[in-house]
């Protein structure tokens, strides 16, 4: 078992202790924010990242902010929670789990009908544990679901990083190849290094080592050449929206290695809670693209590797088309094209439970 929490709430500080993404594998780190402002900051900074794992810290993000007011009304612990809300809500713009897990925070403290601060409190911060945990099994059981697809002796490539440090534990496209290993399937990973900020090369490589899962770092243009050469069962990657017509935002470079996937035939799979499937969006020609800083495509570690006053382009998502795409496998199952009908009968049958 890992010996790292990606997301603790520390009930003596009233804060938020976050594992430091930015300092893997160099360092585990800790940060401890007990400010909203600071909380915002991290999921900007990607400190914190992956859309599960930002949508749980937004969520324990409010409970921050009831207890950072130092008033002690009801309402203007309530006035500090509406505007933490929109701190946390404009933080980074594509996962859709983030204003997601701050609808369901606002949803749930409503059904209490706290009415007093302490009640108030506690609701937010009952809300955020419930959160975490549900995100756990559903990672859980995305990972059994995707059991029937996984071959005895399965070769997969991997882009980004999508495991428990993205989540609150296991991970999902991560969590699919954490579980198929922990049922005894002989599991190879080729591991996308994932430009630029290698979320594949420091964080994936680094969670794999630790469950002892045998894989190799290649470089985000090396796909091609290990599909045509090497025997690759499957292409798995996590999600940060989904569109209603199955159109899906990832990472950058998720779309060229599904066309890839396409060119060889190998089945490319994505992995999606519920959560990040977006049912007020109709296609994915309507997903906000993150822009990021030009530094993280001109340095590295701060040793600058672009000619200094080079333009830059950072897309930090692109959106792979339904049409790529062989199956999006979720906590309640595998769907299959076509995406605009299955993803509407799965919401169906999601709001029936
Ligand atoms: O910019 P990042 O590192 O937050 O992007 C993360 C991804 O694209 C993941 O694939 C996605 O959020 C799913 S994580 C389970």
């Amino acid at each position: 078992m890992p010996a790292y929490k990606s997301i603790e709430w520390l009930e003596d500080q009233k804060a938020l202790r976050l594992l430091d993404q930015t300092k893997i594998p160099a360092e585990l780190k800790y940060v401890t924010l007990s400010r909203v402002e600071d909380i915002a900051a991290a999921i900007t900074d990607m400190v914190v990242r992956g859309a599960p794992a930002i949508g749980v810290t937004a969520a324990y993000g409010l409970a921050v902010a009831a207890w950072q007011e130092e008033s002690d009304l009801l309402s203007a612990t309530m006035t500090r929670v509406a505007d933490a809300d929109a701190i946390l809500r404009a933080s980074r713009p594509t996962a859709v789990n983030l204003c997601w897990a701050l609808d369901q925070m606002h949803n749930r403290v409503a059904r209490q009908q706290p009415t007093s601060l302490v009640a108030y409190r506690a609701a937010l911060v009952d809300a955020a544990h419930a959160l975490a945990r549900e995100d756990v099994e559903i990672n859980k059981a995305i990972g059994h679901a995707a059991l029937d697809i996984v071959p005895q002796e399965a070769t997969f490539i991997h882009h980004c990083n999508t495991g428990g440090i993205a989540t609150v534990d296991y991970g999902t496209a991560l969590g699919i190849i954490r579980i198929a290993h922990e049922a005894g399937r002989k599991v190879h990973v080729y591991v996308d290094e994932t430009r630029p900020r290698l979320q594949g090369g420091r964080l994936t490589s680094w969670e794999l080592q630790q469950l002892g899962i045998s894989h190799q770092i290649i470089v985000d243009g090396a796909s091609g050449f290990v599909m045509k050469n090497k025997s690759v069962d499957m292409c798995v990657v996590g999600c940060d929206r989904v569109a209603m017509n199955g159109d899906v935002a990832n990472k950058i470079g998720t779309y060229n290695l599904a066309l890839v996937a396409k060119a060889h035939g190998v089945p490319f799979f994505v992995a999606a809670p519920i959560s990040t499937i977006d049912p007020e969006m109709p296609s994915g020609d309507q997903i906000e693209i993150e822009e990021r800083p030009a530094s993280e495509i001109t340095e590295i570690d701060g040793v600058k590797v672009a000619p200094e006053g080079a333009e830059v382009f950072n897309p930090a998502f692109d959106v792979t088309p339904a049409h790529l795409i062989s199956g999006i496998i979720t906590e309640k199952g595998i769907i299959y094209p076509p995406f605009d009908e299955t993803l509407k009968t799965l919401f169906l049958s999601n709001e029936q439970d």
